[in-house]
């Protein structure tokens, strides 16, 4: 028995060492920690239970026989995060660069179906350089293997990939598959093939980090969603963040007690809004005032700023937040917002997590690159987004809300729940220089008539009484009030029940 003993022992302590000590020292020499400590950042003390410690790869081509890692380059099981259930994967780059294999792959299917099983949601920590070369088609398979159990896990169960070290090939398109993404800077890096291929093909010369480091995707192409300063950081705000999601499709959205009071009146909030309709104002400061303790989740703050999107919470309980921003592009939406909203909207629809809606919106953005970048497709994404999602919709308008814009920012028509709008919500078709130009053409030579008939617009459009006295806007509020009108909405909403036709899926535009 002891010897017995002392043999798991033994194989246990090789299996922890990974790669061996020379690589992981040159691991934490890169400011990376190794696969087993991030777990232990990431999850509750002393809650991990692995699994599948001692598999092995089975290739036998290029003398791979003679070379084995106990674990092959991933560590799998499951924890708790703040007590909460949740199934991990954790890619050990000290061996064989963290590549995928046939077994390595047979390992996180096993976490992902047992998560699929138990409704638990996956947290992967990616450090891998793709298909193992050696393996060839074997670990092709197991790529498509994960991508397969991704697609059947997503709206299931909540997915969230952090990028730690240089992710290439499949270890790219399996995070590109989950909810989130999350990377580090200056030391993870994302793409589809590397610089040296990209010389190669194209003759570009580009480095790892600008072709695909944090910065790069979390500001331009928007793959990712929040930039990290190092490993540490990104795994306590993974913590964080996993507080906001619920288990599954099937459970509510986590509650935490808080001391902010349902009912707490913004007096600031009625003097946000500049006297000139063209000057900017930070729309982050109705969020924070409105959601508990001013705690808000942000996701892809860097890229697409003209909309905000992100998690907070009222009364404790979980709401997504999509909202414009007046100081970027003036809030308009272009295609990259669309995308980044619709995305966020569809997440929160299929975790039931109700979405309130801030709005201050002129329009779409105008411009030949827009067009020819496919506004029309990009834009309907959000309006197809908004008009599918079943759970509580409130929205609130700050200030403008023109044209297709008002219609697609959960307006009534799009089955928003409660449209409130505060005094200084201005409706309409358009601003009233612009339509003043058109339906008034004849009088452009006479600055006098012209700034008549504009303020006449005004007069008559410039606020939210014309949609009120419509049903449009349900209640006109002050904007102090604006956290308990929404914590009283939620309240009621909480049972809503609301169907789509059946279908076998929609074709939102894509
Ligand atoms: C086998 C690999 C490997 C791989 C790295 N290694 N990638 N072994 N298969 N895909 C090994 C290296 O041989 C090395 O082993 C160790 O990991 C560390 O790699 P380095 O190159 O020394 O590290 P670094 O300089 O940091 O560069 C990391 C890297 C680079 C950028 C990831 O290794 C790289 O470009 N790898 C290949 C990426 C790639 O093209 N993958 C295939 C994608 S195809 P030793 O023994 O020296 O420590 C794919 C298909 C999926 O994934 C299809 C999806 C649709």
């Amino acid at each position: 028995m002891s010897s017995n003993i002392a043999e798991l022992e033994k194989r246990r302590a090789a299996a922890r060492l990974g790669g061996g000590k020379k690589r992981i020292d040159a691991q934490h020499a890169k400011g990376r920690l190794t696969a087993r400590e991030r777990l232990d950042i990431l999850l509750d003390e002393g809650s991990f239970e692995e699994l599948d410690m001692y598999v092995e790869h089975n290739c036998v081509d290029f003398g791979m026989q003679d070379t084995k890692f106990m674990g092959d380059g991933v560590v799998t099981g499951s924890g708790t995060i703040n007590g909460r259930l949740v199934f991990v994967f954790s890619q050990d780059f000290t061996v064989f660069g963290g590549s995928l294999s046939e077994r390595h792959a047979q390992k996180i299917c096993k976490v992902m179906d047992n998560a699929m099983k138990v409704g638990a949601p996956v947290i992967g920590l990616n450090d891998s350089g793709g298909a193992r070369i050696q393996e060839g088609v074997a670990s092709l398979g197991g790529y498509a293997e994960v991508f397969q159990r991704n697609v059947l896990a997503s709206g299931v169960v909540p997915q969230i990939s952090l990028i730690m070290g240089p992710c290439a090939g499949g270890a790219v398109y399996s995070p590109a598959m989950t909810d989130f993404i999350f990377m580090v800077k200056d030391s993870s890096y994302m793409f589809v093939t590397g610089p040296d291929v990209v010389k190669t093909v194209t003759n570009e010369v580009v480095t790892q980090e600008e072709l695909g480091g944090a910065i790069t995707h979390t500001t331009k192409s928007g793959v990712a969603d929040v930039a990290f300063e190092n490993d540490i950081e990104a795994l306590l705000a993974a913590r964080d963040f996993f507080d906001f999601l619920p288990e599954n499709n099937r459970m509510p959205v986590p509650e935490r007690p808080t001391a902010d009071a349902w009912d707490r009146q913004e007096d600031s909030l009625d003097t946000l809004i500049p006297a000139n309709a063209n000057q900017p104002y930070d729309m982050h400061e109705v969020i924070r005032k409105t959601l508990d303790e001013g705690d808000f989740f942000e996701i892809q703050p860097a890229h697409a700023g003209n909309i905000i999107v992100g998690f907070g919470r009222i009364e404790g309980r979980t709401i997504g937040v999509v909202a414009n921003q007046p100081t970027v592009l003036a809030g308009c939406l272009d295609i990259a917002a669309s995308k980044k909203a619709g995305r966020f909207v569809r997440f929160c629809d299929a975790f039931d997590i109700p979405i309130i809606t801030f709005v201050d919106v002129p329009g779409f953005l105008p411009g030949v690159s827009q067009e020819h970048n496919g506004i029309i497709k990009n834009g309907a994404k959000l309006l197809f987004a908004y008009a599918e999602a079943t759970v509580p919709k409130i929205t609130v308008i700050t200030r403008k809300a023109y044209g297709g814009a008002y219609d697609v920012m959960a307006s009534k028509h799009l089955r928003g729940d409660l449209n409130y709008a505060w005094p200084t919500a201005e409706i309409a078709v358009m601003g009233a220089k612009g339509a003043v130009e058109i339906i008034f053409r004849s009088d452009i030579g006479d600055p006098e008539k012209i700034a008549e008939r504009t303020r006449e617009y005004e007069d008559r459009f410039a606020n939210p009484f014309v949609a009120a006295s419509k049903g449009f806007i349900d209640e006109v509020i002050m904007p102090h009030s604006t956290r308990r009108r929404i914590a009283l909405g939620l309240r009621k909403l909480r049972n809503k029940t609301l169907e789509n036709p059946w279908k076998k899926h929609d074709n939102i535009p894509l």
